[in-house]
């Protein structure tokens, strides 16, 4: 137990080089498997994921998600499998125009803040981040719901704070009445919280609803009106059937549960990726230079960046892609197996949570040259491996059945925002500091967020209006 401050992405790979790309700890009663190699990646994602493909719940987690009425959380089976469904077609599909929008415009907004403080230092991971704030809350609740956004920042930082405190009853369950935290007590007053304020917008959503009797304009429907169509006061069912409508039918409970999969999906992860965009190319100039000057060259500096433009931006895409290598903004993906299984000649117990380091393994020496340096022109050449889930030396959105959803909405807003914020503004550190003195340390939770956050300068860089 003593060695619990060591189960992070980093400290994990210090092990790995000890023991191996696969090894198992004992904490408590709870076996854990840690994997750090793109082959024993590809075993469990791959070869036998029929057997890896549940995710492992601590008691935060099972409370905060309604006993675990997600689909992040849910188990491999037909409810996951129709819920994952229903967000891929729905929640998250390109044809979710709204979703888009609120990107467009939310990036657009943030480029007027960024301009109206050119010369002075801005803080960008702050400016990121409410930035992916923004975007997702739009998408979920509507532009109408604007007020209540503070206090559900609030609620989703003590989630946040729950899912990452270190629970004895975790390992040792006979242990579950020494609480010396008080974590049941925060448990319990954070998810009365959180149904005060999505109760209350859940029934502005029914309302509205009967009131139009169910016609919906498309342009007005959020993630909430989309999941209220599933809605049935008899509870959550499921059935085999392609046909979505009558596959699943949600609760309440399951409503609130994806909402939260969607807001801890979707910010601090895609804020991650943008702030360590924008701090890996304040470092290297060179990659800046060159990332501006495709820019210029691409789109000039007369007109704003549009979306046809990206297909043309292959540096900047290398950028983002090496960014994602380095950073992947969830390092450890956390998978559970169903029954006993083998891999690489070693037994893996039914039940053991399998944490797979997709931080160690987009940095590993027999994968990658210089694995530890921000290169993106190793992109430019012909075989590197991809993310879309293939190869596994690279897989900052996972690998098959419960790799992310979300990736095309997330890469989108990544896409997007450093390519907005690259074009509009040239970019110079604070107070003489020099790019070699950027603290580059990260800190470990659900996601790896920068240690310290980035800070800069802008001055506008584009000749045209923004
Ligand atoms: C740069 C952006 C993003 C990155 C790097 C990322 C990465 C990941 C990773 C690594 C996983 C776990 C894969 C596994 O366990 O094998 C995941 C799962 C998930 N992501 Fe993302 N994600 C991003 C953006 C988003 C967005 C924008 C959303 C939603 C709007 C989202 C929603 C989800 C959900 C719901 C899951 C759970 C899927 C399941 O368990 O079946 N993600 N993501």
């Amino acid at each position: 137990m003593s060695m619990m401050d060591q189960l992070t992405h980093r400290g994990l790979a210090a092990l790995s080089k000890q023991y191996g790309g696969i090894f198992h700890l004992k904490m408590g009663y709870l076996h854990m498997v840690a994997i750090s190699s793109a082959e024993t990646a590809r075993q469990v994602l791959q070869i036998q994921d029929n057997i890896f493909s549940n995710r492992p719940a601590t008691i935060a987690i099972s409370y905060l998600t309604y006993d675990r009425a997600d689909m992040a959380f849910a188990n491999y089976g037909p409810f996951w499998r129709q819920m994952r469904k229903l967000c891929v077609m729905k929640l998250f599909s390109r044809k979710r125009a709204e979703s888009w929008e609120s990107v467009r415009d939310e990036v657009d907004k943030t480029v007027r803040t960024v301009a109206s403080c050119t010369g002075t230092a801005v803080n960008v991971g702050e400016l990121v981040f409410k930035l992916t704030m923004d975007i997702i809350y739009r998408a979920a609740f509507g532009a109408s719901n604007k007020e209540g956004q503070d206090e559900f920042i609030s609620i989703l930082q003590e989630f946040s704070k729950l899912f990452g405190a270190f629970n004895i009853a975790d390992f040792i369950p006979w242990l579950t009445w020494v609480d010396p935290q008080g974590l049941n007590d925060r448990l319990k007053k954070a998810r009365k919280a959180l149904d005060a304020f999505i109760d209350k917008i859940i029934d502005e959503h029914i309302e509205k609803r009967e009131k139009r009797r169910g016609a919906l304009d498309e342009a007005e429907t959020d993630m909430v009106d989309d999941l209220l169509a599933f809605y049935s006061d008899e509870g959550n069912k499921v059935n085999e059937t392609e046909d979505l409508q009558n596959a699943i039918s949600l609760t309440r409970d399951n409503i609130k549960a994806i909402i939260m999969d969607v807001m801890f999906g979707g910010t601090e992860t895609v804020a991650s990726a943008i702030e360590w965009a924008m701090a890996e190319l304040m470092k290297s100039q060179d990659d800046l230079k060159k990332a501006q000057q495709e820019l210029a060259d691409v789109v000039g500096l007369d007109r704003r960046l549009e979306e046809s433009d990206f297909e043309k931006l292959t540096y900047l895409r290398c950028t983002l892609k090496e960014t994602l290598r380095l950073h992947p903004p969830i390092p450890l993906l956390l998978h559970e197996t169903a029954e006993d299984a083998a891999v690489s000649g070693y037994h893996v117990p039914k039940g053991s949570r399998v944490m797979i380091n997709a931080w160690a393994i987009g940095r590993d020496k027999n994968s990658w040259t210089d694995p530890d340096s921000f290169k993106p022109a190793r992109f430019l050449r012909d075989g590197v491996p991809d993310f879309k889930g293939s190869n596994f030396e690279f897989i900052p959105f996972g690998s098959g059945r419960r790799s992310c959803p979300g990736m095309q909405l997330g890469l989108y807003a990544l896409e997007l925002a450093v390519g907005h914020l690259l074009h509009c503004f040239t970019w110079e550190l604070p107070d003489g500091m020099k790019p070699s003195e950027l603290d580059m340390n990260d800190v470990f939770g659900l996601t790896a967020p920068r240690a310290t956050r980035l800070i800069a300068i802008p001055t506008k860089r584009v000749v045209c209006t923004i």
